[in-house]
Formats: C-alpha cells, structure tokens, sequence
C-alpha cells in the first residue's frame, strides 16, 4: 500500500470514531475498500446492518440503490454515497411511469421488486427482495400471480423454483452478469474441468443451468467454505475473489470470464472514501412520502 494511502487509512479511522460513523461495502468493492469497511456483504446482510446500526452516519461503498435503501431503512441517519455517479444500468430499466402501466396488465399480481431498484420504484412495489431471499419472499406471498422487477434472469431462476406461480418477468438485466454465455461456461469448464461453477442468479438461464451451486454473493462465499472440492469457476463480479481467497487460501478460484466486472462498483476508492468522510459527501437524501412507501416494502421483505 502507497504511503499517502496509508495515511488516508490511518485518518478514515480517526474520523469514523470522531463522527461516530461506520463504513459498509458490498462484496464487488475493490479489494482495498473491503479491507477497510467495517461490515462486508451482500445487499441482504448490508440492508439488514443498515436497519439496526446504533451509527450516526453510513458510509455506503456500493451503487446508488443500495445507499437509498440504507437510507429508506434508517430515515434518522446520514447516509453517504462516497462516488455519486456509482449507478446501477439495471435499476435505471425499471422507471415509475412504465411500472405504473405494466401494473394495469396485471392487476390481481403481488408486485416483487428486486432490491437493485429506486427508491422511486420500490414505492410502487408489495415486496422488495434480494438474490439470497427471491425464491423465500415469492414463496410467501398468497397471490398466485406476481410482477417481477426489473431482473428477467433472476425472475426467471426464481419460477423455476417456483413454478406454482405464474410470473410475469420485467425485460432489465445487469449489463454484467447477462454477458456471459453458455459457450463461456464450456470453454471455461474445458479449460478446468474439475472445478465447479458457482453462478449468481443473475446470469441467464443458459449459464444457470449448467451451474453446480446458484446464489447471492453471501451464499457463494459461505458455499465455497462449506465446500469439501478445492477448485471453483466463479459467475459473478470479480470483486467476490478478494473474499473468498482470503477465506480459503488453500482453494482455487478462477473468474469465469474476465468481462466480469462492474464498472460501477468499481467507482468508489480509499481517496473517496476518505473524502465522503471528510466532507460529509454525498449525502442521500429522498421524498419522505416516496421513503414510507418504499420502507414498507423493505420491512415486508426483513419480516419474511
Ligand atoms: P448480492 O450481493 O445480493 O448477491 O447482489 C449482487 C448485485 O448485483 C448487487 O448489485
Ligand atoms: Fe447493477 Fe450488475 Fe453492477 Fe450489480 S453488478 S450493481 S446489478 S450493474
């Protein structure tokens, strides 16, 4: 590590203490990042932190929505989103307006919005989920009909699971996980074909299906702790392979594809980091009408 970066470290510390501040990073942040977050997650675990975190403030190293969702869950504090440009493309396919008339197609449908959504979006929503709970939160809902937004591929995965349910799929995808293709998986599979491939579920359907283990970041973390095999084909963003070498320093793990990576998660640095704290920036601030309708959805997904 870089003197100066050292230095920003050793004044992030300083100043989470004074401001009573804590800092959360998503398992795709950049490995420096990770290290020095006080809790690391998927968007489950970092939603639930954000929801009984005694802080003053969140520093949240992740994309937009995620620092929204903080700030939907814990109204009272200062939410902080170090890089204000760290977006998600897949959020931004689900808008209010188009939602409010793909709703009048289906009107006896409970409304699932993957939590990769605005706050704006969740608001118009029954039931917020995750990549770790999707197939939970549908599975407990009493309509036989659901409207899932915006991941067709995770929407897809989870009526699979669920096929007593019919599901009307949203067209978004996640510009990075979408691109990988069932000849990426049999190349890579050619190349190490003793490894077993761990995919999240927003891959599409072709890559799924000839996955060993599907799941969020979390469940793919803890799976391959659990896991008695010693090589891994890893279908998610690579900033997941900080974790699980250091987990595991014994195992292999090879990226699937090197397109595997989220520019957007890539956005956030120890310099802005070190910044977000120092200026207090940038600070989420939303609709208090559009917040309470969205918290609802949030807390119906945390009470599932
Ligand atoms: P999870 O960490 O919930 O698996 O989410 C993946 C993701 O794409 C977040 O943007
Ligand atoms: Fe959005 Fe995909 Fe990046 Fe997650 S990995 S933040 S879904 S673009």
């Amino acid at each position: 590590m870089k003197p100066e970066i050292r230095d920003m470290v050793e004044e992030i510390k300083r100043m989470k203490n004074e401001k009573n501040a804590v800092i959360v990073a998503h398992n795709y942040q950049v490995d420096e990042v990770q290290e020095l977050a006080d809790v690391v997650g998927d968007s489950f675990k970092l939603s639930q932190y954000c929801a009984s975190t005694d802080a003053d403030i969140v520093v949240f190293c992740g994309v937009h929505f995620m620092a929204e969702s903080a700030k939907i869950l814990s109204p009272e504090k200062t939410v902080l989103l170090p890089e204000i440009d760290a977006g998600c493309p897949m959020a931004d396919m689900a808008t209010v307006d188009a939602l409010i008339e793909e709703k009048r197609k289906y009107p006896n449908a409970a409304v699932v919005c993957y939590i990769n959504t605005s706050a704006a979006v969740k608001a118009e929503c029954d039931i917020c989920c995750t990549s770790s709970n999707a197939v939970r939160v549908i599975r407990s809902i009493p309509n036989d009909e659901v409207l899932f937004v915006p991941d067709q591929n995770l929407g897809s995965f989870v009526a699979g699971q669920v096929p007593d349910k019919k599901i009307h799929l949203w067209s978004g995808y996640c510009i990075t996980h979408h691109r990988v293709s069932r000849e990426d998986v049999e190349k890579a599979k050619s190349l190490h074909p003793d490894a077993l491939v761990l995919a999240h579920p927003e891959c599409r359907k072709e890559v799924l299906v000839r996955a060993d283990f599907v799941g969020s970041t979390a469940q793919i973390i803890e799976y391959a702790k659990n896991s008695s095999h010693d090589k891994f084909l890893i279908a998610t963003e690579m900033g997941i392979l900080y974790k699980l070498k250091k987990d595991n320093p014994d195992k292999t793990f090879y990226l699937l594809t090197p397109g595997l990576v989220c520019p957007n998660m890539k956005k956030t640095s120890v310099e802005s980091v070190y910044n977000a704290l120092k200026y207090n920036r940038y600070e989420i601030n939303l609709d208090k009408e559009v917040a309470e309708r969205a918290r609802r959805a949030l807390e119906a997904m945390l009470a599932v």
